[in-house]
């Protein structure tokens, strides 16, 4: 899967993803994820990918040009899938949309600062809007290099055991169960008895059980869905 960024401040997506699994999913070839500074397609010497809203008000927007030659740019090579426009007004990222994207070959994110990006750009070449979550950040790219990490550790061949993405929370509507190792008891506080019976079916009761519990507690709007 190939993840191409585009940013006004690619500095910002140099460390997430040079480690751990994100590095692994690279180095072993199966996620590609590239980094295109808005600025080369600047309108101008000085750079300039910005400009005053009009009607007014504070915040600058990005402008169209810039990012509609970086997208073409990018789409001389590449047969996008999905051309993404991280946001908070957008739907809320979830496991369920994390697994969709973890099927798609290739895709763009634009991550937008100050006010935004030109709402035609949204119009004429996003076909898919994520928000983080309902907060603001100062710009896309924490929001991108979430995705990023979330999508690339379901592709195939990137977690070691390949089982576990699939208990992982949320990807039933429930919550993973708690975890233990060893001692199987520290300071007098125990590990859960089933999990020590060496017994694959009472471990497995033991852990969807603790899920529901769990589910329910903290999170009743999942068991709702
Ligand atoms: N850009 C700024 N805030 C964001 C958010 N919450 N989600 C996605 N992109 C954003």
């Amino acid at each position: 899967m190939k993840i191409d960024i585009i940013t006004v401040v690619p500095e910002l997506l140099e460390s997430p993803f040079s480690h751990s699994i994100m590095k692994r999913a690279q180095d072993k070839g199966l996620l590609q994820v590239k980094t295109h500074n808005l600025r080369q397609w600047a309108i101008n010497q000085h750079g300039q990918v910005d400009d005053y809203q009009y009607g007014g008000g504070a915040g600058m927007v990005m402008l169209c040009e810039p990012l509609a030659n970086a997208i073409e740019t990018l789409q001389k090579d590449t047969v996008y899938d999905e051309i993404i426009y991280v946001t908070p007004d957008g739907p809320q990222f979830n496991q369920q949309m994390a697994n969709q994207l973890s099927m798609k070959e290739n895709i763009i994110i634009i991550c937008g600062h100050y006010k935004g990006i030109d709402q035609r750009i949204r119009d004429h070449f996003v076909t898919r809007e994520i928000s983080i979550g309902d907060y603001v950040l100062s710009g896309g790219e924490l929001a991108a290099a979430v995705i990023v990490d979330a999508v690339g550790r379901l592709l195939p061949g990137v977690l070691n055991d390949e089982t576990s993405a699939l208990f992982d929370s949320f990807q039933d509507n429930l919550l993973a169960p708690p975890v233990y190792t060893r001692p199987a008891s520290f300071r007098g506080w125990e590990v859960p008895t089933p999990l020590l019976s060496g017994n694959p079916k009472i471990v497995d009761e033991w852990r969807y059980e603790a899920s529901l519990r769990l589910t329910e507690l903290k999170r009743p709007d999942l068991m709702k869905e």
